[in-house]
């Protein structure tokens, strides 16, 4: 079992790792005391595969829970997705002594919370993670939101969680693809904040793959730790918090200009190489350092070129859309040694060429 606390002051709340959590969630919540009636909020598939368990963990511990359910995919991540789920909650008579529990990936944590933010002008939530990815970056630190057709995040709020349950051994229930799509941010923790835990993940490449339970138990506390310093130091993103998006500016221009088939984690794997080209490309960065994040992304199976087929002008002018973009200069966060970034904005259109190939 490991524990991580993010350290928000009054709103400060702790990330539980454990193996079978899932089945432990009505004690961890009856023992935490975090609100009179739950309501879990999860997609169709989601629900099919958990929330009967934790269904069951919760009224084994007296507790009273319901379940509301929504289509699956980030094509649902969308304003009609609240409106129904707000009303929802009307219907069942939920108020602000009530807590809503996100109950799978990075979409549902992102529209639990938003929902939590703004219904009755915010009730509690709790995040229950179930992809590599979001127990590892989007159910800590509080970005919540939805798409909408102008792009994707457009419309949230900084919200964070009362608490963060994570079991390591859902993952073994979900397809490769889905650990793929995770570790493409496992690998960018250790390239921005910490090159020991880079060589960790050049050395238990095969435990991690095969997903030995300890060792993945390990790199999910490892990245929550760096995630819960960097969101206690600079908790809505004016500063620190934007190292968290390396590999991102480009990686969101290659999944939009794939039509979103291009899974998150590839895209995030595809932009860190580019990105590492202009740090190149800069003089910021040495070719042999490059070269070693390009070697571990391959070796862990993950795509590090932009797809030839690929509109590159249309992927520019996602660039100038993201909302990180200012001014209507994306910046770029660049290494410039495994386990440091800057960030800047001071990169020539020619090095953008360049760097999509
Ligand atoms: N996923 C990046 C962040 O939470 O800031």
């Amino acid at each position: 079992m490991k524990q991580v606390q993010v350290g928000l002051d009054d709103r400060s709340y702790p990330i539980i790792i454990r193996e079978g959590l899932l089945s432990e969630v009505g004690n961890e919540l009856k023992l935490r005391q975090v609100g009179k009636r739950y309501i879990i909020i999860a997609d169709d598939r989601v629900a099919g595969l958990f929330g009967q368990q934790v269904i069951d963990s919760m009224e084994q511990s007296g507790l009273s829970v319901e379940l509301l359910t929504f289509p699956h995919g980030e094509a649902n991540k969308n304003l009609q997705t609240i409106t129904e789920l707000t009303s929802s909650l009307a219907r069942l008579g939920v108020d602000r002594q009530d807590v809503l529990v996100a109950l799978g990936g990075g979409v549902t944590g992102d529209i639990t919370g938003f929902v939590a933010a703004i219904y009755m002008r915010g009730i509690a939530f709790i995040q229950i993670p179930t992809t590599l990815l979001a127990q590892v970056d989007s159910s800590v630190g509080g970005k919540t939101g939805v798409d909408i057709p102008e792009g994707k995040n457009l419309v949230g709020c900084f919200y964070q969680p009362k608490c963060v349950l994570i079991d390591p051994t859902v993952l073994q229930q979900l397809p490769s693809g889905e650990l793929l799509n995770g570790l493409a941010e496992v690998i960018k923790y250790g390239v921005i904040y910490d090159s020991d835990f880079f060589n960790f993940l050049v050395t238990n490449q095969k435990a991690i793959l095969e997903q030995d339970i300890a060792i993945i138990e390990a790199v999910i506390a490892h990245c929550c730790t760096i995630k819960a310093e960097v969101v206690a130091a600079d908790e809505r993103e004016a500063d620190l918090r934007r190292i968290l998006n390396y590999g991102h500016t480009l990686g969101h221009a290659v999944e939009a200009a794939s039509d979103f088939t291009i899974a998150h984690g590839s895209a995030v794997a595809i932009g860190m190489v580019a990105v590492n080209k202009i740090a190149v490309a800069k003089a910021l960065l040495g070719a042999e350092r490059a070269e070693k994040v390009h070697d571990l992304l391959v070796a862990y199976g993950l795509p590090v070129t932009v797809p030839a087929e690929l509109d590159r002008s249309q992927m520019k002018g996602f660039l100038l859309t993201d909302k990180k973009t200012v001014g209507g200069k994306p910046f770029f966060v660049l290494p410039t040694q495994i386990g440091k970034v800057l960030i800047t904005d001071d990169v020539e259109e020619d090095f953008i060429d360049e760097a999509l190939g």
